[in-house]
Order: C-alpha cells, then sequence, then structure tokens
C-alpha cells in the first residue's frame, strides 16, 4: 500500500531517543521531510546522520526544550520557517514520574507540564498551519491507564486522551486527525536504562506481563504512526490505540 507520504513534513519531538527516534526513521523511510526535536543536541545529529546514512534526506534539527511556555511557539516558527508547513505533528517528548501520593506541587507541576501543557501548547501553535493546508496528523505518545502507583505522567496523559478527544471532534471536517498511542513496554532511554535496567528483573517482568514475550521496538511504534499519518487514515480520530503486545488487561 503507498501511504501516500512523500514530502509530507513531519515534526517529531522527543526524537534524540526511543519511540520519536522510530517514528523520524519510518517517516523519513516513507518520504516525508523530517525535523526532530529534543534538547540533547549531539543524540538529534546522530540520529539525523542515521537517516540520512539509509538514504533519506537530513532531517533538521531542533534543539528546544519543551518546557518553557513559549517553546511551543518558537519550534513551530523553526519548522515553518524551514518547510512553510507542517502536515504532521508527532508528540513523543515526555516521561513517566512515579512519585509518592503527597508529592509537592513542584513535582506535579513538572511531571503534568511536561506530559500535558507543552503537548497542548505546541500542538496549538501547529494546528493553525493545518487547517490552512486542509490537512494534519496529530498524534500523542500517552501510557496504559492502569496506575499501580501515583505517577504523575499517567495522570497528565489521561487529560491529553480527554483533550485530543475533543481536539478530534472540533476539527473533523477540516482534515485534522488526533490519536493517541499508549505504548506498553517499547525498548527506549527510559524503559531501558530506568524502569528495567536489570536484565534479569527484565525478563521476569516481560514473562509475567507481556503476553507476546518480548519489548517492542520503537519502530513498531513507527509503523502505525506512518499508517495514521497517511492520507489512508483519514477516517481515524479521536482514537485511542495501544500498541503493547497484549499487555493491558482491559478488553475496551
Ligand atoms: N517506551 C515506552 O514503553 C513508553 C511507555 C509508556 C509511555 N511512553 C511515552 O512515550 C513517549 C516517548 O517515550 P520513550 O520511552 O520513547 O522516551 P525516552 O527514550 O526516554 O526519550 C524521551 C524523549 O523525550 C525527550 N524529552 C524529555 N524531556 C524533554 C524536554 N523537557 N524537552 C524536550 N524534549 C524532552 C528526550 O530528549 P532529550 O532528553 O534529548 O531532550 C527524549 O528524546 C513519552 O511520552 C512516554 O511517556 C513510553
Amino acid at each position: 500500500m503507498d501511504l501516500q507520504l512523500t514530502d509530507k513534513v513531519a515534526l517529531v519531538t522527543g526524537a534524540s531517543r526511543g519511540i520519536g527516534m522510530g517514528a523520524a526513521k519510518v517517516l523519513a523511510a516513507e518520504g516525508c521531510r523530517v525535523a526532530i526535536c529534543a534538547r540533547r543536541e549531539n543524540l538529534l545529529e546522530g540520529v539525523a546522520d542515521e537517516i540520512e546514512a539509509a538514504g533519506n534526506p537530513r532531517p533538521f534539527t531542533i534543539v528546544e526544550d519543551v518546557l518553557p511556555s513559549d517553546a511551543g511557539a518558537r519550534i513551530r516558527d523553526r519548522v515553518l520557517g524551514e518547510f512553510g508547513r507542517c502536515d504532521i505533528l508527532i508528540n513523543s517528548a515526555g516521561g513517566s514520574r512515579s512519585i509518592p501520593w503527597d508529592a509537592n506541587d513542584a513535582v506535579w507541576d513538572e511531571g503534568m507540564l511536561l506530559n500535558f501543557d507543552a503537548v497542548r501548547r505546541l500542538t496549538n501553535a501547529i494546528v493553525p498551519s493545518m487547517l490552512a493546508n486542509g490537512y494534519g496528523r496529530v498524534m500523542t505518545m500517552t501510557g496504559i491507564m492502569e496506575p499501580a502507583g501515583v505517577n504523575v505522567a499517567l495522570a497528565a496523559k489521561a487529560a491529553v486522551h480527554a483533550w485530543s478527544k475533543g481536539m478530534a471532534r472540533v476539527h473533523a471536517k477540516a482534515g485534522v486527525t488526533f490519536n493517541c498511542l499508549p505504548p506498553g513496554r517499547i525498548k527506549s532511554e527510559q524503559i531501558m536504562d530506568r524502569l528495567h535496567a536489570d536484565p534479569v528483573a527484565r525478563e521476569r517482568y516481560i514473562e509475567e506481563n507481556i503476553p507476546v514475550g518480548y519489548f517492542g521496538e520503537p519502530e513498531d511504534m513507527g509503523y502505525l504512526i506512518a499508517f495514521l499519518a497517511s492520507p489512508r487514515a483519514r477516517y481515524i480520530t479521536g482514537e485511542i490505540i495501544h500498541v503493547d503486545g497484549g499487555m493491558h488487561r482491559y478488553a475496551f
């Protein structure tokens, strides 16, 4: 199937590692012109090197922290300045924040800012360009809604689910879709280096929790992202689509 992505412009946040990196590679391989954003310039340049070495145009790199309130507008200006438009936005900057139930406001503010407000601000900055062109695809990486304890990121991502659904309904007739993708366990910096750093405990976790029997690769998210980014996916909006090897237990 031709995904009709040639020359579509895609902005991917959190592209220095993990899922964002995988999404950028797959979108570039499908013919998109790609802008990749994160804080660590050396890692972004490494991702750009890999994409170029695979025979695709070198991505445009944007070194930004998404937390400041004006970051969304700055990132938008860089993308529109380089490409003149933005067709696809992949919100992958984010991260788990497991905390004590009585953590202070500063802890809550940082986690909500990273995983909800920064996503909303960047999306709101980019959407007018999509509306003007009558085409847009916004995808946000969220998470499985099965709290083991208190986690700011989970609360923020639940907010993203509700917000994204609202955006999908408001902008449906304009050809701009909004979908959320909750990963289960995809190999990434936070998964391999922080949450599951011990290989023995990791294998036990997999055995007990992941029906397919292994952690996913970033590209396992990337292939779904490429399909949803395509004009072929015009009828899929307001959805929450799990990529988790069968991990979540609820049936809807
Ligand atoms: N991997 C999974 O299985 C899994 C499971 C549940 C949810 N998720 C969600 O999926 C998304 C991607 O996760 P991942 O596991 O692939 O992440 P990761 O490998 O840990 O990488 C996180 C990415 O976010 C960027 N980032 C973090 N804070 C940032 C900031 N303040 N400003 C700009 N960029 C920032 C990092 O880049 P720099 O540090 O270079 O800025 C990096 O590129 C996240 O929203 C995460 O919560 C992933």
